[in-house]
């Protein structure tokens, strides 16, 4: 079927013709071969028919442009549609993330939506919003083109008498027709037929359909009601088990789901002298791995105070300074700066936003922070200290011990004295 017009099944019913008897719904017309189909479906383009259609067993080539269709407009409505998507995407994104309405003077409404601060960055960054763009582009562009494409060739149609003729199933195997319906305003019960025998066809059949009373059978009825009672019982049901008691258990449709044999955290549990249901490590056992024996690698302290020097199990080298480098721009440079001046990222915005209360992360190169012994900023990274918040959960203690001999790094390059400089490269500094 080569069925992009808009030839429909049904026709408005033609005059004369009362309920019960066979209304006409159009004219079906064969030819043996695809050029006369050509022929033909070019003489009812230009005798000015809208509603009608060609069939054949396979594509037959030009027969478009010999039945006049013009090329789809789902493109547009798919590009639209698109479009839309992406605007929606985009708004949606910044209305929820939208501080407050005094932000944006042009907007009518008043907005108040999440503001998600994430690492200091705006609250509207394009970046972030593109997976969520793309995707509602996407979207709607893909059911643009299902439910237009649906929509424009008259799908889904549930019926067509033209499907009751035994001339019409040929259509599959070896003959090619038109169509007309008699819906079409040129439609004329004695003038068409006329036209359509001059077009050299086979043969012309008229596509008839008895109008029944247009009642729908008493089975299909009954059944109908049987399908609508029996949805209601499960609502009704679920409706009765909310208002009834009963002294039975609760019927679990999946009930090893529903109740488990497992105590929550704080849970009270009368097993247990204590009531507790979760249970303290037995006293005197360490979890495997837990053992930290060594309070100057782990602690950053030997003898309860702060380590001056670097524990024995680590190695300062370029790789583990490197390795520090590389953990403080993550874990530090947000705040600190990548220089350890205290101008990060972070630190800067704050100030532009002019945040009340904001502390101001310590310049690391501060003399203040050069003369602490490493234990000292061992114990800051792993507990924090005023307003800074621990990263020991984050940081695993070697890397702690290579940030530090970064940060000494770091220290020593802002401060350095001629002394530090090899002898041989003296004479090159001015
Ligand atoms: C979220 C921001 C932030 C991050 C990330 C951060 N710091 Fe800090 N840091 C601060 C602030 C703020 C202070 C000042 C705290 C105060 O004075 O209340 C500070 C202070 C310090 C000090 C000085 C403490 C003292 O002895 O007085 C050191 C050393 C330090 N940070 C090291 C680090 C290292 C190393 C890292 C990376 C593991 C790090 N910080 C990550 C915000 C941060």
């Amino acid at each position: 079927m080569n069925g992009a017009s808009p030839a429909n099944a049904g026709g408005p019913q033609r005059p004369g013709t009362g309920r019960g008897g066979p209304v006409l719904r159009g004219l079906l017309v064969e030819f043996d071969s695809p050029g006369a189909l050509i022929t033909a479906a070019e003489r009812v383009r230009d005798a000015g028919y809208t509603r009608w259609d060609t069939h054949s067993p396979f594509p037959v080539h030009g027969i478009d442009a010999a039945m006049g269709i013009r090329p789809t407009r789902l493109p547009w409505i798919v590009l639209a549609l698109g479009v839309i998507g992406c605007i929606t995407g985009l708004a949606l994104q910044w209305w929820t993330n939208a501080a407050d309405a005094r932000h944006f003077p042009w907007v009518p409404v008043h907005l108040q939506g999440y503001t998600f601060h994430v690492s200091g960055k705006p609250l509207f960054s394009l970046p972030a919003n593109i997976p969520v763009i793309f995707e509602m582009t996407v979207l709607l562009a893909a059911l643009g083109a299902v439910v237009g494409m649906l929509a424009m060739n008259n799908l889904p149609l549930h019926h067509r008498p033209l499907l009751a003729l035994t001339r019409f199933k040929r259509a599959t195997c070896d003959r090619f027709f038109v169509y007309v319906d008699a819906a079409d305003p040129r439609f004329d019960p004695a003038g068409t037929p006329e036209f359509l025998a001059t077009l050299g066809a086979a043969a012309i059949e008229p596509v008839e359909e008895v109008v029944d009373s247009g009642r729908l059978p008493r089975g299909l009825t009954i059944a109908g009601l049987f399908i609508v009672c029996l949805a209601l019982l499960p609502p009704l049901l679920a409706a009765k088990a909310r208002v009834s008691k009963s002294e039975q258990p609760r019927f679990n449709i999946i009930a090893d789901m529903d109740n488990q044999e497992r105590f929550k955290a704080q849970q009270a549990h009368a097993l247990f002298a204590d009531g507790r249901a979760s249970r303290p490590p037995v006293a005197g056992t360490l979890a495997r791995g837990d053992l930290r024996g060594d309070p100057h690698f782990y602690e950053g302290r030997v003898a309860g105070e702060f380590a001056a020097t670097f524990p024995p199990q680590v190695q300062i080298t370029e790789g583990s300074i490197r390795r520090g480098q590389q953990r403080f721009n993550i874990y530090c440079a947000p705040c600190h700066g990548l220089g350890g001046a205290g101008d990060g990222i972070v630190a800067q915005r704050a100030l532009n936003l002019d945040t009340p209360g904001w502390v101001a992360p310590t310049s690391l190169l501060d003399p203040l922070v050069v003369e602490r012994p490493v234990g000292h900023l061992f114990n800051t990274i792993t507990n924090g200290i005023r307003t800074m918040p621990p990263y020991g959960d984050q940081i695993a203690e070697m890397d702690r011990w290579a940030i530090i001999a970064y940060v000494r790094t770091l220290e020593r390059s802002q401060n350095a004295r001629l002394e530090d400089v090899p002898a041989e490269l003296r004479s090159e500094l001015r």
